[in-house]
């Protein structure tokens, strides 16, 4: 069943937070992932982390990628104490707020991957920022890791060893709909800033998932949203932990949705898929249905990755 969900922001969220604790989707334990490899990057905390959880469980190898070693390995010490089997699993050290990091993480996962296709690519870091900030390359961090970040690895990976066929999950959050535009160049300083610059990220987020189906059309690509989920994603004082505990699900619940995407036949390929309403039909007045800004918005992260990636490789070239 499809729902279709109208351009009303306030309308939409709080149905969503009201009904989500009672109606969201579970992903059914088949079929089995042995075989399969799985790529999720923010593994390290919430959704990211019971993501990988659950591809495990299901007999999925899973290349982590977080940008601390020692997350990397207490992450692997953690879910070997929950008694699943961590010898599937492999770090692969990234900031995705930084390029040349991107880069040479794409180098180090070819060189695991060894021909074998990557199956599956769970796009699902991301940060909130509480005060503006930039990445290595000067980018305003929201934009800058939550989509250049996964925009760079994504193309690098696309040259390598995703295979052509693979699931590619794009993590975004329904306030997308508050935001109405997407760019590199977003500068702010108000205390609301950093949720707008988020805002305005997920919304980026889901103009490349649409334009990546459309440019890529043997790929198969979801657009997620995981639902209100009690992370460390944004504010974390006491008032918002009884918030969080109270009216947000659990990232064991919040990551129904990518598992869904990463697991289920029968899906459609570069729709939107909503926890509690499943595949979302969206109206034309809804910001993410906006193609042409979508493709001016992938031009954009096309000619800054490849700068960021070009330059990173010519220098591995020489140093070789
Ligand atoms: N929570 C919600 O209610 C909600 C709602 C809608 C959508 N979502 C989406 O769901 C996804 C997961 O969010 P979450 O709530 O699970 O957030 P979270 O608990 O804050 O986890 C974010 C993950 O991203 C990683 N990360 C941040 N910056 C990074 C960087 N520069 N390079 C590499 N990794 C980086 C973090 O790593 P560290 O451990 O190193 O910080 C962490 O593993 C996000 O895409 C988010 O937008 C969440």
């Amino acid at each position: 069943m499809i729902t279709r969900l109208e351009a009303k922001p306030v309308r939409r969220i709080l149905t969503s937070l009201t009904r989500q604790r009672k109606q969201s989707s579970v992903c059914p334990e088949f079929p089995a992932l042995e075989g399969r490899t799985a790529l999720v990057t923010g593994p390290t905390s919430g959704i990211g982390r019971a993501t990988v959880a659950g591809l495990l469980a299901r007999g999925a190898e899973v290349v982590l990628l977080g940008r601390h070693a020692d997350k990397l390995s207490a992450l692997a010490d953690a879910l070997g104490a929950d008694g699943l089997d961590t010898d599937r699993l492999t770090p692969v050290v990234c900031d995705l707020a930084n390029l040349d990091s991107v880069a040479a993480a794409v180098h180090d996962i070819t060189q695991i991957m060894r021909r074998k296709p990557l199956d599956i690519l769970v796009e699902n870091a991301a940060i909130m920022p509480k005060q503006y900030a930039e990445t290595a390359q000067g980018y305003e961090i929201s934009f800058g890791t939550n989509v250049l970040g996964h925009f760079a690895l994504r193309a690098g990976l696309l040259r390598s060893c995703l295979s052509d066929k693979a699931r590619v999950i794009i993590l975004t959050g329904d306030t997308y709909v508050l935001a109405n535009s997407c760019s590199p160049n977003y500068y702010w300083r108000t205390t609301l800033g950093g949720l707008k610059a988020y805002n305005r990220s997920k919304l980026g987020n889901f103009w490349i998932g649409r334009e990546l189906q459309r440019r890529y059309p043997r790929l198969n690509v979801f657009i997620v949203h995981p639902g209100v989920v009690a992370t460390k994603l944004g504010a974390n004082g006491p008032l918002a932990s009884v918030v969080k505990q109270s009216v947000f699900v659990t990232p064991e619940a919040g990551a129904q949705t990518s598992l869904i995407c990463a697991t289920q036949a029968d899906l459609a390929h570069g729709s939107y898929y909503h926890n509690v309403h499943g595949e979302v039909e969206l109206t034309n007045a809804d910001p993410a249905m906006n193609d042409w800004e979508a493709r001016q918005f992938w031009d954009a992260c096309a000619r800054i990755s490849e700068r960021g990636l070009g330059n990173r490789v010519s220098t591995l070239r020489r140093a070789s």
